[in-house]
């Protein structure tokens, strides 16, 4: 399974891409708006910052703006995906986009159904919001599962990408049900790369090092 960021915060990707784990970026309007900037110059610099998919939402909601914002959107990098909502219009704005060889990430995906629908109009992802319905006490791996199955049954070649990642569990869940990329927020991959035990393990180990050097007779001073 692939990771990318879900974040629009420059520090944060490229703290995360120093990891070297990093794939690809999710933005959304809400993540764009909470940094204050302008949304053209954030994607250009995050597209400066991962050599992956970047996706960047359109927010108009009827075809011919949203073809207009998708066509422009796509000329501010090649690596640039575009983000739409799994609404009629947005499978109709990605038949179009996808017809001219613009990646799109059909976003807001809630169920298999919307998620087919959104593969038959040539989504290169489809984002189905794990937390989002999870909140709403409904399963939301349950859903990734069975999306991961329909298009393995068909051979569907969309990937599927978790999105509305909460906590590790979910990332875990996310490629034991068969998601392709998880996109996930800072904190979640911080909390990922922590054990106790490694910090543990990690201390012993130097300070065993540090006592057998501290022991250990140079040998300029044996007789
Ligand atoms: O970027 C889409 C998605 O990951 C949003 O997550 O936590 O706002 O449901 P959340």
């Amino acid at each position: 399974m692939k990771f990318f960021i879900d974040s629009a915060n420059i520090d944060h990707i490229k703290e995360i891409a120093s990891w070297g784990i990093l794939s690809g970026v999710t933005t959304n309007p809400s993540l764009v708006s909470k940094e204050g900037k302008d949304f053209k110059q954030v994607v250009q610099e995050i597209c400066g910052i991962v050599d992956g998919s970047i996706s960047a939402e359109v927010i108009s909601t009827e075809i011919d703006s949203m073809v207009q914002e998708g066509k422009e959107i796509s000329k501010w990098h090649k690596n640039v995906t575009i983000k739409l909502p799994t609404i009629p219009n947005g499978l109709a704005v990605c038949k179009i986009l996808s017809s001219l060889n613009i990646k799109v990430n059909m976003t807001l995906c809630f169920s298999v159904n919307q998620a087919l629908l959104c593969a038959s109009a040539g989504a290169s992802y489809v984002s189905p919001f794990v937390g989002r319905l999870d909140d709403i006490n409904q399963d939301g791996m349950a859903l990734i599962k069975d999306i991961a199955h329909v298009f393995s049954v068909h051979k569907i070649k969309t990937e599927i990408l978790s999105a509305s990642i909460r906590h590790p569990a979910h990332v875990m869940d996310s490629a034991k049900a068969g998601a392709h990329i998880a996109t996930i927020p800072y904190q979640v991959f911080k909390q990922m790369i922590q054990h106790p035990l490694t910090d543990k393990g990690l201390e012993k180990f130097l300070a065993d090092w540090n006592d057998a050097m501290l022991k250990k007779v140079p040998d300029s001073v044996k007789v």
